[in-house]
């Protein structure tokens, strides 16, 4: 049988490539436990949001008539609020064999230090920064995000040097390959390609801003698929996951042939549940032993941009043949129609 274990973050040992994502599911031990009993290889908890930490402070402040009493309640929710992670960490370590990752989306710089030293206190086998950030001051100068998460990871790295450091990317950046290898070299294990953003939407009967979509959506994954490819294939020191429109065991075997040591699933689980887990798993042990690879490490990267070939078709934004095309079928790499009833599309 195919062995279906791997390396993530270059430094923890997964059973399986597949990771449950960051959510609200990962915030429940029970759930957790049922996902990981599927066959999942790791899991991220909820993350630890320094911006609602600072909502509960603030509606303390609104709502305190004892402004002399303010200090010591602020410590007090932020201590509570922190301690509702690490026992969850806890709780977590006690009750599942899996490699257990702590999430922080944090903004500030000492914030980051304090929580990841509190969240590997409490067992944490890695740290996954949720960086994802809308940078709107017209006065930062472009380029200082990026220079300000490769300072973070060098920082948390020199103190934190046995934890595993990955950061979960949004894809709005320039250059990520050049971002990537800068953090890769500044010490970073790996990345997450890509973080799913909150989408405001619009109302246009209230004229209102709306919440839109929580989900994702199939197509997702695609440009997961291919920066995934052009990271490995610049990068090839760093591990990679992909995250947002996964669904299932075809999904998972194409993140694997683009270059990623693993895929998360987030949207899947809420909307299938642990079977999820177990259906892609046995599809990619199938596809393994019909394909005759005998480990995850044969199949990572195989259409990674390292040859010149997939890094053409990689980097290219605008495909002539596929837009100006009077046949609707989609193309392929090559320019050749793909059958959308082929099972294997
Ligand atoms: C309800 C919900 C809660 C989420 N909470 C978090 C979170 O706390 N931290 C985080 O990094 N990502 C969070 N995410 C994002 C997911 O981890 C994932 O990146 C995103 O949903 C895209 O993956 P998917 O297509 O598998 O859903 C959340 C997603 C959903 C739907």
């Amino acid at each position: 049988m195919a062995n279906t274990s791997t390396k993530y973050a270059n430094k923890l040992s997964l059973r399986s490539p597949l990771i449950i994502a960051s959510s609200g599911l990962t915030s429940d031990p029970k759930k957790i436990k049922e996902l990981a009993n599927a066959g999942a290889g790791a899991v991220v908890l909820k993350s630890i949001f320094e911006e609602q930490m600072e909502q509960e402070v603030s509606n303390l402040e609104s709502s305190s008539d004892f402004p002399g009493a303010m200090e010591y309640l602020q410590s007090y929710v932020q201590d509570h609020a922190l301690s509702e992670h690490t026992d969850l960490i806890k709780a977590c370590k006690d009750s599942l064999e899996i490699p257990v990752i702590a999430s922080i989306n944090c903004y500030k710089a000492d914030t980051w230090m304090e929580y990841a030293h509190s969240l590997v206190e409490a067992g944490a086998d890695a740290l996954e920064l949720n960086v994802m950030r809308i940078d709107t001051d017209r006065a930062q100068e472009w380029g200082t995000a990026e220079k300000g998460l490769v300072q973070m990871v060098a920082d948390l790295t020199k103190a934190l040097p046995r934890v595993p450091i990955t950061l979960k990317l949004s894809k709005y950046y320039t250059n990520i390959i050049s971002l990537c290898r800068s953090l890769s070299i500044s010490g970073a294990g790996g990345v997450v390609l890509f973080n799913r953003s909150y989408l405001p939407d619009i109302d246009i009967h209230n004229e209102a801003i709306v919440s839109g979509p929580i989900f994702s959506s199939e197509t997702d994954l695609l440009d997961g698929i291919r920066y995934t490819s052009l990271v490995r294939g610049a990068v090839p020191d760093l591990s990679i996951a992909i995250s947002s429109g996964a669904r299932d065991g075809k999904d998972l075997v194409k993140g694997l042939l683009a270059g990623a040591d693993a895929v998360q699933y987030c949207t899947a689980l809420y909307k299938g549940g642990a079977r999820i887990i177990e259906e892609s798993l046995a599809y990619l042990t199938k596809w393994m032993e019909e394909h005759k690879y005998a480990g995850i490490d044969e199949v990572v990267g195989r259409l990674a941009a390292t040859r010149i070939d997939h890094a053409n078709v990689m980097q290219r934004s605008q495909f002539m043949k596929h837009f100006s095309s009077h046949d609707d079928r989609p193309v392929d790499s090559f320019g050749g129609n793909i059958d959308r009833n082929d099972t294997n599309y």
